[in-house]
């Protein structure tokens, strides 16, 4: 039978050889577990067919999130906007760009820009805009700071434990629902704050197993 130990472990007492084993399994599992896909999904950011900078139309033109992502009160779904929302102003600037190219290419055939997804979840696991922002998460809790992207990346790792962080504590996110757009959003006593609506609204996220896979 091969040896597991070399001969000069005969001098190493077990217990430390035992330890170390155990400490190499725990390196591995983390570097595993750590970049399993969903931690590197953080920072995906898929080219997108326009340019369209959020940076430049929220934080420099000053647009609401809603102006576009009609239906993130609503429903399940935020909708990511119709050409024509973007023609209400490229009609008249920047007509003869050619990062609008595509854009004016698809008003005139009616064919939808092709988009692509940037946050993406397990069909396994249920999720809903409107239960969230209805009773005050900011978009910035989950997406980041879009008004300073250019290009939409994926700000958090939309994991079991990431949605559980928030749904254990929720007191250190709720804010007002008129805020829920409001970029670097920040009072001075969130817990305060926080707490307090979650007592006055009644605010209870699911915490068992049931409450997200059905
Ligand atoms: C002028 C229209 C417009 C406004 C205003 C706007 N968006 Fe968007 N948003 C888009 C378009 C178009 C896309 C799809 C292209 C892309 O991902 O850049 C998008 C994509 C996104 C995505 C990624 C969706 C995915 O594929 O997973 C998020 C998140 C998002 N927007 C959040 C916001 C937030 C938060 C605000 C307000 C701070 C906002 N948007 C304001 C037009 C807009
Ligand atoms: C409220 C008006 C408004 C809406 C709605 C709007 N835009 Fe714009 N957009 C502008 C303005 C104004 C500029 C030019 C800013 C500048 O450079 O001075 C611009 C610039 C752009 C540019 C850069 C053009 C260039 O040549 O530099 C792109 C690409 C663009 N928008 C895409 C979109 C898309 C896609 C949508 C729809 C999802 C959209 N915009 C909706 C006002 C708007
Ligand atoms: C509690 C976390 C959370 C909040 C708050 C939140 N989102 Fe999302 N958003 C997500 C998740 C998770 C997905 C991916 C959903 C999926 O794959 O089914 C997503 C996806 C999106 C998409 C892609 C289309 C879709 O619905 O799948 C857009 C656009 C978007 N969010 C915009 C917004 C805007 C705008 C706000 C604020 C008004 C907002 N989100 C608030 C977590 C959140
Ligand atoms: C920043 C805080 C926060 C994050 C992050 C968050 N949630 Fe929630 N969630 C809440 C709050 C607050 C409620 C509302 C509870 C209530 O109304 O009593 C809620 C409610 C829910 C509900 C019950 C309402 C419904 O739609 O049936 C589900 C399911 C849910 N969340 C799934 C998720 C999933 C899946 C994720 C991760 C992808 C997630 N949440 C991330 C705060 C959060
Ligand atoms: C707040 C919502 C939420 C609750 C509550 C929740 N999960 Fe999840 N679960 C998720 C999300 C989100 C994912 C990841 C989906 C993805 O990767 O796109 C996930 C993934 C999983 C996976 C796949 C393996 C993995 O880690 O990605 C299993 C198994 C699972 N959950 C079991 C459970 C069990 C068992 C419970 C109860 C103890 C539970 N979940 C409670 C949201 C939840």
């Amino acid at each position: 039978m091969a040896q597991i130990f070399p001969k000069w472990t005969n001098q190493v007492p077990r217990k430390i050889l035992i330890g170390l084993i155990v400490l190499l399994n725990a390196v591995v599992f983390s570097i595993w577990y750590f970049f399993s896909p969903e931690y590197t999904d953080v920072g995906y950011a898929p080219e997108q067919p326009v340019p369209y900078s959020h940076k430049l139309h929220v934080d420099k033109l000053g647009l609401d999130c809603q102006y576009c992502h009609t239906q993130v009160f609503e429903s399940k779904q935020a909708n990511v906007p119709a050409t024509q929302t973007c023609m209400n102003c490229h009609t008249y600037v920047k007509t003869e760009s050619e990062k609008l190219a595509k854009v004016r290419e698809s008003w005139e055939t009616g064919e939808a820009i092709e988009w692509i997804r940037v946050h993406n979840l397990a069909d396994y696991a249920y999720f809903d805009h409107s239960a969230h922002v209805t009773v005050g998460v900011g978009c910035e809790s989950c997406h980041g700071r879009v008004d300073k992207m250019d290009v939409v990346y994926q700000a958090e790792p939309l994991s079991m434990g990431w949605c559980l962080d928030c749904h254990r504590e929720p007191e250190k996110y709720i804010r007002p629902v008129e805020e829920v757009t409001t970029m670097g959003y920040s009072v001075e006593n969130q817990l305060e704050l926080g707490r307090s609506l979650v007592n006055k609204n009644n605010i209870h996220p699911p915490t068992y197993c049931q409450g997200c896979h059905y």
